[in-house]
């Protein structure tokens, strides 16, 4: 067994915090192993409870939507949660059920080693900038240890409200421009690191 997979056998199986008694099936997350782009979503709905797959329902044909306006499809990211069990009735994730789901995302991006992360919503924000505000920080891409993060909106929010649904489509209209830059940026590192071998 893969190393994703034996992560994922291990957080199917978690009882780390009272989410486990609630839950139908925990929901890891999916997508490419080598993938270069990473979505964060909050914490798995109904639909995901019911089908153990992430962004499954309204939200998640949305993100699907968006993804599809900048040419990517769901197969060609990886997609996953902070927290891998639907708290019940949809509630906010507590501070406690974080803190004992958030090593299974940090493997996750050991693993995966994205060289993007598109956090959706406060959430996967506050993973990797506790102090920043969303509303504040969102479409601008910063960096963090080895990856860009690229905060915006979540697609639930923003799917019934006109103005911040324009803002997230906005927002994504931008990610293509970002790995671009990436792509580039790359391109310099390795020939660079090429010049070097020569000497
Ligand atoms: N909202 C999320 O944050 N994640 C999902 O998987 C579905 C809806």
């Amino acid at each position: 067994m893969g190393e994703l997979e034996s992560l994922y056998e291990e957080i199917r199986n978690c009882t780390k915090c009272r989410l486990h008694q609630s839950r139908t099936n925990a929901v890891p997350g999916e997508g490419p192993e080598n993938a270069r782009i990473m979505f964060i979503g909050e914490a798995p709905g109904f639909h995901e409870d019911r089908q153990g797959r992430p962004f499954v329902g309204a939200a998640g044909h949305f993100l699907d939507e968006l993804l599809a306006s900048i040419g990517l499809k769901r197969e060609e990211v990886y997609i996953c949660n902070v927290i891998k069990c639907r708290p019940p009735g949809n509630r906010d994730p507590l501070k406690d059920e974080i803190e004992a789901c958030i090593p299974y995302l940090d493997r996750q991006l050991e693993i995966i080693k994205p060289r993007l992360v598109v956090t959706l919503g406060r959430y996967s924000l506050a993973r990797f900038l506790p102090s920043a505000s969303i509303t504040k920080v969102r479409g601008q891409p910063v960096k963090v240890g080895n990856f860009v993060c690229y905060p915006v909106l979540h697609p639930a929010a923003a799917l019934h409200q006109p103005k911040w649904r324009e803002i997230l489509e906005e927002d994504f209209k931008r990610i293509p421009k970002i790995l671009e830059d990436l792509d580039k940026l790359e391109l310099r590192d390795e020939s660079k690191a090429r010049q070097l071998s020569l000497f």
